[in-house]
């Protein structure tokens, strides 16, 4: 079994890489973000201010997060309910990185974490996944590159889904998000001491690709 940790910023290719080494190694893909964007999207359905600690927490007993793979992929069921592409807006971003400030929604996620790196090989991203959910993974890469690279990318992501969207706005909200992460007292998003920290800004994806695997490989032996 290994563990691999990837971290960094929005739009820095965490999930689209992490995917795409998963399938290369047969390994699980398990992104972390959706947990939160699960808890942000329930939040919002009460007309609960994201940011009222009392608020969301008082309502984290009503909820049931789930996850499964089916072929491969992730799903995240609430209360029973496949939310699919609801939880990907960039509102449903913002509610979740507003959420994820919050002490008590991290420990309510920690342990469905804990339990899927527990029983399966895995390839996790998210924020604080090298220093705080798998502080001994085998591999801790924190991934990053420009922010009008990541903004970009992020534009070309929504607008490929149809949302109608500015490059302005997606590259402000960005940053108020990455601000809003790497700032929290707790589990701020920053890299573990131990983790290579790997700025992929103008790389195409199979380059990211191929260079994660082999740094993958090199580290752990894994064959997979
Ligand atoms: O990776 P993402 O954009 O789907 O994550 C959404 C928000 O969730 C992000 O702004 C911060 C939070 N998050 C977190 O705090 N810790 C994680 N391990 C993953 C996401």
């Amino acid at each position: 079994m290994i563990q691999i940790a990837i971290d960094g910023p929005g739009g820095a290719g965490k999930s689209t890489i992490s995917k795409a080494v998963a399938a290369k190694l047969g390994i699980v893909y398990v992104d972390t973000g959706a947990l939160y964007r699960t808890v942000g999207y329930y939040v919002r359905t009460q007309n609960i201010d994201p940011h009222d600690r009392v608020g969301v927490s008082g309502c984290l007993p009503q909820i049931v997060i789930e996850v499964r793979y089916v072929d491969g992929a992730q799903r995240v069921y609430l209360n029973g309910e496949d939310l699919g592409d609801r939880i990907r807006t960039p509102e449903m971003s913002m509610y979740a990185s507003a959420v994820s400030a919050i002490p008590e929604v991290r420990a309510f996620l920690l342990e469905t974490q804990k339990d899927i790196a527990r029983k399966n090989s895995v390839i996790m991203d998210g924020r604080d996944i090298g220093t705080v959910i798998l502080p001994n993974a085998d591999v801790k890469i924190f991934l990053t590159a420009s922010a009008e690279c990541r903004a970009k990318r992020r534009y070309d992501e929504l607008i490929a889904k149809g949302q109608t969207v500015r490059y302005e706005d997606v590259l402000r909200e960005m940053n108020e998000r990455d601000t809003q992460d790497s700032t929290r007292e707790i589990a701020p998003a920053q890299a573990a001491s131990d983790a290579i920290v790997f700025d992929n800004t103008g790389m195409k994806l199979e380059e990211s690709v191929e260079a994660i695997v082999s740094l993958i490989r090199e580290k752990t032996g894994f064959a997979g």
